[in-house]
């Protein structure tokens, strides 16, 4: 079956347009992870799925992270919002949402893809940007490429979530610092073949150069990969589904106000291969 889409940028974001019934019924689920791979972000408009018909095309694209089920019915779905009533763990580390990220940095396995669909939006604010990180990559010099292929990047909590409260309480700083480091190659090598940078504000330095070049670098990187030539940006509507590839992006969200209730439906792909560098 011929998917049918249009490119939203040109280095990220296609617009599908295609049928829920076909869509549901898995038989383009190749096609779409193809697409997917290729653009990064896959948007469609009015389809207005429900938790379990979310849940049913993630299962069709890959292994849905389950976590902790809270209530029957409620399998894989996360609710993301700044609302603590309604998700007090998601809701304590949303503010770093903002900052542009790659979802499970400190993972060994980061997640493999998203599947967003909004429940509440806010009259203001509240896009979702994306960039793609292979692009980023591939418009590099061929002698930064080759630099850039032997490094290695620590990704840390504080570096991810103190540029976004930097009021932090001595405790909640703590408790970041707490938490497990990982390490991973700057530029990933896909099993598709395909290279990408490992860019997101959780990459606090890189291993064995002198700090302050190591700013540099990255802030340099950062500044190159969130070109406006490399950005999707999603404005919501109701009834959308947006689909994101979490090892080639990046992402953020664009400031809103936390009255506003906004509140969007996210289930996860777990991740499929390590991130593995050039060899
Ligand atoms: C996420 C995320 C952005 C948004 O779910 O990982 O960063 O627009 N969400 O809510
Ligand atoms: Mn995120």
């Amino acid at each position: 079956m011929a998917l049918q889409s249009t490119e939203l940028t040109p280095n990220t974001g296609s617009e599908i347009f295609v049928d829920k019934s076909v869509l549901l019924s898995g038989a383009l689920a190749g096609e779409l992870r193809a697409l997917l791979v290729q653009r990064g972000v896959i948007i469609a408009r009015g389809l207005n799925l429900t938790d379990d018909e979310q849940r049913a095309l993630a299962r069709s694209l890959g292994d849905l992270r389950l976590g902790t089920v809270k209530k029957e019915g409620d399998e894989g779905l996360m609710k993301v919002t700044f609302d603590a009533k309604i998700n007090p763990e998601y809701a304590q580390f949303f503010f770093g949402s903002q900052l542009w990220h790659m979802d499970g940095t400190y993972e060994e396995v980061p997640p493999f893809a998203t599947l967003l669909t909004p429940r509440v939006l806010s009259e203001t604010g509240g896009q979702t940007e994306f960039v793609s990180n292979y692009a980023a990559y591939e418009d590099l010099p061929d002698d930064e490429k080759a630099l850039l292929d032997t490094l290695t990047v620590v990704h840390t909590m504080q570096a991810a979530l103190f540029p976004g409260k930097r009021d932090c309480s001595p405790e909640e700083f703590a408790m970041w610092c707490a938490y497990p480091n990982r390490e991973h190659p700057l530029v990933w090598q896909h099993k598709s073949g395909r290279k990408s940078l490992v860019l997101s504000t959780s990459g606090s330095h890189i291993v064995g150069m002198h700090p302050l070049d190591s700013h540099d670098l990255l802030q340099r990187l950062m500044r190159h990969a969130t070109q406006e030539k490399y950005l999707y940006r999603h404005t919501w509507q109701m009834g959308d589904l947006l689909i994101w590839d979490n090892t080639g992006t990046m992402h953020r969200v664009t400031p809103f106000p936390e009255e506003s209730g906004r509140q969007l439906h996210r289930f996860t792909l777990n991740g499929e291969e390590v991130v593995r560098g050039v060899v």
